[in-house]
């Protein structure tokens, strides 16, 4: 190896990537990562992965010779899903055949709080080591950087290729979006003023590890007696709501929204190996989030992920009314709250 050449390029770098809130959810997938049906998410602000990466003397015959910290701490498990992932996609790293890689990872959520944390690392762990190509490469960033990260975040985790993106992101293929992608999340343009400055409570009603993953839910849609329904379902679902960004219409928002949340809970409640993630929280939230909208006629709905948080969705012009809503009577069925909102996607921070 040329080492005065190679003392040119970047051996650190560091990005923070934003996680996401799935609207239309992804549930469901087929070999190397292609998603079952498309889906559209809202990319967070505050609920963020900051990875930094360096590339070190390698002192193994491994072809990945990787050591991940999280908050200080040597995590071995994610360190095999994050070195399996760079085994299986080596073509696009080929600095690791000559270093070794050091990455530290801190969440700016709560550890404990029960969100889905891997959209947001892979996000951050692709742009960081896809920087570190083009540097070896001599290439720029781009508008291509961010859509092959995507790409490559897709293949850590489904959920992680939207979170490159700013706003709402739509991830597979859909006929009314030209450039749509079952390999690649794209954003959507045009949002209507509704839907901008939209914000996400997050009402963490269990901050324990889930029983049943992701990984186990996605694959019991295999023969699920309603898959192909479903994602058929949510496909129609995607263009609905491209059309509801558009033009701003708060009320199908809300509908395709809760039904989107219910139904993917109503899927692991019907499988063969069927199990519940909702918790009484999560039930005494939604009951008393009708009823409050109901009464206030202020667009406020919420959304699950595959956990039994509670995502509240609102916009910004009702700030104050929602949050006081939620301070005042949703404190006994949740452990804590994060106040996030739509955010501006990921940041390059070296
Ligand atoms: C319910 O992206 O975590 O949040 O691809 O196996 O890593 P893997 O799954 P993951 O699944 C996310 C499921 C979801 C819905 C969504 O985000 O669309």
């Amino acid at each position: 190896m040329n080492i005065e050449k190679t003392l040119e390029k970047k051996v650190k770098v560091a990005w923070s990537c934003p996680s996401n809130i799935a609207i239309i959810k992804y549930w469901g997938k087929h070999a190397k990562q292609i998603p079952c049906n498309a889906s559209i998410s809202l990319t967070l602000s505050n609920s963020s992965t900051r990875v930094e990466a360096d590339l070190v003397e390698k002192t193994t015959t491994d072809s990945v010779q990787l050591a991940y910290y999280f908050e200080e701490k040597r995590n071995l498990d994610f360190e095999r899903r994050v070195t399996q992932f760079l085994e299986d996609n080596i073509l696009y790293f080929p600095y690791l055949t000559d270093y070794g890689l050091v990455i530290h990872s801190i969440n700016t959520f709560p550890h404990s709080a029960g969100i889905a944390s891997s959209a947001s690392a892979f996000g951050a762990i692709a742009l960081a080591l896809l920087e570190l190509s083009y540097s070896h490469r001599g290439q720029i960033i781009d508008g291509e950087f961010y859509e092959l990260a995507s790409y490559l975040a897709r293949l850590g985790s489904g959920s992680a290729s939207r979170s490159l993106f700013p706003g709402f992101v739509l991830w597979g293929e859909n006929e009314n979006k030209r450039n749509s992608s079952n390999l690649h999340a794209v954003p959507i343009a045009s949002i209507h003023p509704n839907f901008q400055a939209m914000k996400d409570a997050i009402l963490i009603v269990e901050d324990q590890p889930k029983k049943v993953s992701s990984s186990v839910g996605h694959a019991l849609m295999n023969n699920h007696p309603f898959a192909k329904q479903r994602f058929q379902q949510a496909d129609a679902r995607v263009s609905v709501l491209m059309d509801v960004l558009k033009n701003g219409d708060w009320d199908k928002f809300i509908a395709i929204c809760e039904s989107e949340a219910l139904t993917l809970h109503a899927m692991m409640m019907t499988s063969k190996e069927y199990y519940l993630l909702m918790k009484p929280g999560t039930l005494q939230i939604i009951e008393k989030l009708f009823a409050f909208r109901e009464q206030s006629k202020i667009p406020v709905c919420f959304t699950l992920d595959a956990g039994p948080n509670v995502h509240v969705l609102y916009p910004a012009s009702y700030q104050v009314e929602v949050e006081r809503f939620i301070k005042e009577n949703l404190t006994d069925s949740y452990k804590k709250a994060i106040f996030d909102m739509q955010g501006n996607g990921p940041q390059k921070l070296l």
